[in-house]
């Protein structure tokens, strides 16, 4: 008679944010395609992604921290949890709003084996999925846009320049608009130096001329209701990643050509998208995702404003965790816990 192999006494690792810098800095092209997998698994109904949970408190409304539980199968395997706070005064303080660890889960046992700084995986995972949807919608509208626009230049917004310019994206002009001047004059300091001799930095004090200017505009401020709101701003048909979700009016989503990460999981929580919902009582605007975009089924106007609003799904930490966890292992450099696990023996 043969038995089955004695399980293996599960190990747990530890990876720091140094680490996660490491196996992400300068692989932008590895993570979109990380990225991009893990969005056709979740098309192909093979993944589970439920509602993100949020924390909140009644006496800091501003703050928040975020559940995301997730599992992958197909290349990734896994399941897991990205656990995320928001708390935004920290930007004055000096430290960056979100923080976050993440769990990696073994899809046979369910034992947990990894925790994970998990800002960095967060923000590159962003980044990737918006550098990801520029690319196909522009490419599938004929024309990779040459100027663009920064609305609220935190660190989302940093990344997000980063995966464009390394996912093919050239800019002679970059507008940025915050409504901190000091946020604004820091990052077009940051884009002078990044991007090259030919790029023409202007900041923008009146956010209609930001968007306006600018043929891509990436949204990513800590706004909670729209303040943007006339339709007439985006009559040229701008690109528009609507990273934090909540910056357009209903008025602007509804004139717009829209698109999703995933419809159940995007139309909640007041982001604009939802409120455009209540508003018409139905959700006809949205035009499909980014999978749809992915494998061609629906294809993007050039003579409507293109609005990409992404929920943000944990899948996608999930798949880019597990590629930071193997590069990790695989370079010999991953930080084990001796004795995590320690009641193993069912009767001592
Ligand atoms: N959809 C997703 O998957 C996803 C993932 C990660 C982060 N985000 C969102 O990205 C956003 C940016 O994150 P971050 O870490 O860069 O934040 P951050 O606090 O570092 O930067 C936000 C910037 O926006 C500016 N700002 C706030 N309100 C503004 C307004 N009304 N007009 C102009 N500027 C404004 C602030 O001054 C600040 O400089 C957050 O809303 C976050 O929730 C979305």
């Amino acid at each position: 008679m043969t038995h089955a192999a004695a399980p293996q006494a599960p190990t747990f690792a530890v990876v720091p944010g140094a680490q996660v810098h490491e196996a992400l800095h300068g692989r932008e092209q590895d993570v979109v395609a990380t990225v991009e997998a893990a969005y056709r698994l979740h098309g192909e109904g093979l993944t589970v992604n439920p509602d993100s949970y949020f924390l909140r408190f009644p006496d800091r409304p501003a703050d928040r921290i975020i559940a995301l539980p997730a599992s992958v199968k197909g290349g990734v395997g896994v399941h897991g949890i990205k656990w995320i706070s928001s708390f935004p005064g920290n930007v004055a303080a000096g430290l960056p709003r979100a923080s976050a660890v993440l769990v990696l889960n073994d899809a046979e046992t369910g034992y947990p084996f990894a925790c994970l700084e998990s800002s960095i995986i967060s923000a590159a995972r962003t980044a990737a999925s918006a550098a990801l949807a520029a690319a196909r919608l522009a490419d599938a509208r004929g024309e990779r846009p040459r100027r663009v626009g920064f609305f609220g230049v935190g660190l989302i917004a940093r990344y997000i320049h980063t995966y464009l310019a390394a996912n093919g994206f050239e800019f002679t002009e970059a507008g940025v608009h915050d409504l901190s001047a000091d946020h604004a004059h820091g990052f077009a300091d940051y884009l002078r130096r990044s991007g090259g001799e030919h790029l023409a930095v202007t900041v923008h004090e009146k956010p209609e001329d930001l968007v306006r200017s600018a043929d891509l505009l990436v949204f990513a401020t800590v706004a909670g209701e729209p303040h943007v709101t006339d339709p007439a701003w985006f009559a040229h048909h701008p690109l528009v990643l609507h990273v934090s979700l909540r910056d357009l009016s209903p008025r602007i989503v509804l004139d717009s050509w829209n698109v999703v990460d995933d419809i159940e999981h995007c139309l909640k929580a007041g982001t604009s998208p939802h409120l455009a919902e209540q508003l018409v009582g139905h959700r006809e605007f949205v035009a499909g995702t980014l999978y749809d975009v992915l494998t061609g089924a629906i294809t993007p106007p050039a003579d409507r404003p293109v609005v990409f609003s992404p929920f943000g799904l944990g899948v996608l930490d999930l798949a880019v965790a597990k590629h930071v966890y193997d590069h990790v292992l695989a370079t010999g450099l991953l930080h084990t816990v001796p004795g995590f696990f320690h009641e193993l023996k069912r009767y001592g």
